[in-house]
């Protein structure tokens, strides 16, 4: 079945000229209701019907398909019409222009009556939302909509329907939404039937389709969504796209999820067998993604215990997990076997956990792994996963994120689907770790917690993990009155809290330009961080102090002059990245961080390490 979205788009508006090329958080209202149709990936093509050069020329701009309609029309409806006359598809929906917040939801439902049982005798369907509100239900600005017992519309009315003669009767008003997905014949049936006077009357293009016996099927929404008509309308509206992004980056009141089953413990990883066995779906394999450094290791290997088709994938963490590196993974797992995995077990650092959490996702959701690098852009659930740290510090084991270097950006693939199902903590995984890598990583942790705690994020709910772990940090590596057991098994929880410390938070000015150094350079992540901290005393001044402390205690050498060399192209592309991280900067700098962190003070700070 084919489906494309038309909006309509007229310049001329008689209560608000113009309205549709106002501005809206930096883009035209019209530009914005574009993007978000596209966005919901629920049509094969999104095209906007305009009488207007400005707006034809505006959504070209912005790489969107447009089309000039030819004739003068009296309704959008009309002008969608003409343009859908010569092209092949079976539904087409009408999206409103000056509704830039068109949700994805409230498009679903309206699509998804024609894959109900009496699919077969809608011509198109509508939205309809409830309504309570006296005012509103008498306001004529306000449609109303009455329906048959299977939500067909009886009539549509400026007027509130039904007239409520006896009080006593609990009636629900709904409001009609200016949403439709028509059938083509049923569009096109409307474009050559002539108005009547009762539609005439009632200025509602929809009576049209009743008059002439069209039943048309109404879907319920719950999303109020923001219409464009006036200029308080643009007002709230811009308040409510500031709102939504910072919902989106920001830490206010966010609702995320934390890591539902964790197992601590020495020898705990003896306890894999038992834990994933009633995951494991008859022909579906495991697949556990592990370190290389454990490739002959056969005692080790020989404790995860694979079974039938089980997969068993070493890879190599020399250079950071990469967002193709990502998708061959995904596709030779689709070629290698007819059923989705079981499960992902991942087995390592950093760089392993987030490769194993990336998978997990990439193998439920479409494309590549670059098209979702960033905050809640992935789709679906990803595959059950399972998280075995052998090194700790990054906190990959509890966040919410998977950090991956694309062709474009390093930055995570941030959502809700990301943290593991379930996570093995066994200190005896991380003997053996050589110990550079053993300072560099739990001075990731570090630098977790001095920067969380810092941040104008900061909360209690972040404070109190940021805390304990920075407690642990200090305990581990100021003072030399841990045996190594129990250094391991602190510095393991205080990886665990610095990362929940940054789940409702965020990281600082090390990471956003470590990241920068990661993607020029391939500067691996936890020796990155100590590179660049060691030049951020004007950001964090006691607690660079305390590292310098700390790198002394342990002999510890961080490589110097690498940016010595850069070309110019190289300095500007490490400083983009870097500025690219916004969430990073506002928590270290708040909002006004862009005077702080110019791209001279960038290039200055770099040109020292
Ligand atoms: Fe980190």
């Amino acid at each position: 079945m084919k489906i494309i979205a038309m909006i309509p788009a007229r310049y001329g508006a008689s209560r608000f000229p113009g309205k549709l090329m106002q501005d809206l958080g930096g883009k035209p209202v019209i530009v914005r209701t574009y993007e978000a149709a596209k966005e919901t990936e629920l049509f094969d093509e999104v095209y906007v019907v305009t009488d207007s050069d400005i707006i034809f020329k505006v959504i070209e701009e912005s790489g969107g398909k447009a089309i000039m309609s030819k004739k003068e029309h009296d309704c959008g409806s009309d002008r969608i019409a003409e343009a859908v006359e010569n092209m092949d598809v079976d539904i087409v929906v009408n999206v409103q222009g000056d509704e830039p917040f068109t949700s994805k939801s409230g498009l679903e439902q309206v699509l998804s009556v024609f894959n109900g049982a009496d699919a077969e005798k809608i011509d198109l369907a509508s939205l309809m939302t409830e309504i309570n509100d006296w005012k509103e239900i008498s306001d004529p600005n306000a449609v109303k909509v009455i329906v048959d017992k299977d939500n067909f519309a009886l009539y549509f009315s400026r007027s509130p329907i039904p007239y409520p003669r006896d009080k006593n009767v609990a009636v629900q008003y709904y409001k009609h939404k200016g949403i439709y997905a028509f059938r083509k014949n049923a569009l096109m049936d409307f474009y050559r039937l002539p108005m009547r006077s009762t539609e005439a009357a009632e200025k509602i293009e929809c009576i049209r389709y009743l008059e002439y016996g069209k039943n048309i099927k109404m879907a319920i929404s719950n999303t109020q969504g923001i219409e464009i008509d006036t200029p308080e309308d643009l007002v709230r509206a811009n308040k409510v796209l500031k709102e939504t992004k910072n919902v989106s980056v920001n830490n206010k009141y966010r609702n995320f999820p934390m890591v539902p089953k964790v197992v601590f413990g020495s020898g705990s990883f003896d306890q894999l067998t038992s834990i994933i066995s009633p995951e494991r779906k008859d022909k579906a394999p495991f697949i556990f993604i592990v370190d290389d450094v454990f490739k002959n290791n056969q005692e080790f290997i020989n404790r995860m215990n694979l079974r039938f088709n089980d997969k068993l994938l070493f890879v190599s963490t020399a250079q950071e997990p990469k967002t193709e590196q990502v998708d061959s993974i995904v596709k030779n797992i689709k070629a290698e076997f007819t059923y989705a995995p079981s499960g992902i077990i991942g087995i390592g650092g950093g760089s392993i956990l987030d490769l194993a959490k990336a998978v997990s996702l990439m193998l439920t959701n479409k494309g590549s792994a670059a098209d979702y690098q960033g905050w809640d852009l992935i789709k679906n659930k990803g595959i059950y996963h399972v998280g075995i740290p052998t090194i700790s510090g990054t906190g990959a084991e509890v966040s919410r994120t998977a950090i991956l270097t694309g062709p474009e950006k390093k930055l995570g693939l941030n959502s809700d689907f990301t943290p593991y199902d379930q996570v093995i903590l066994d200190p005896e995984l991380t003997v053996g770790v050589p110990k550079n890598q053993w300072f560099y990583t739990g001075m990731d942790c570090y630098i977790h917690c001095v920067e969380s705690l810092n941040g104008t994020f900061l909360n209690e709910f972040s404070k109190s993990y940021g805390e304990k772990a920075y407690d642990l940090c200090m305990q581990i590596f100021l003072e030399d009155n841990l045996t190594e057991q129990e250094s391991r098994e602190k510095l393991m929880m205080a990886s665990w809290h610095g990362g929940m410390s940054i789940a409702y938070s965020q990281v600082g000015v090390a990471h956003a330009m470590s990241y920068g150094l990661s993607y020029v350079l391939g500067t691996k992540h936890g020796i990155g961080n100590c590179i660049v901290f060691d030049y951020l005393d004007e950001f964090y001044p006691e607690d660079v102090k305390i590292f310098k402390k700390m790198k002394k205690i342990h002999n510890i050498e961080i490589p110097q002059g690498i940016c010595s060399n850069l070309t110019e192209s190289q300095m500007e592309s490490m400083i983009d990245i870097a500025l690219s991280l916004v969430p990073l900067w506002e928590n270290a700098l708040g909002d006004d961080w862009e005077a702080i962190a110019t791209r001279d003070k960038l290039r200055n700070l770099y040109l020292k390490m």
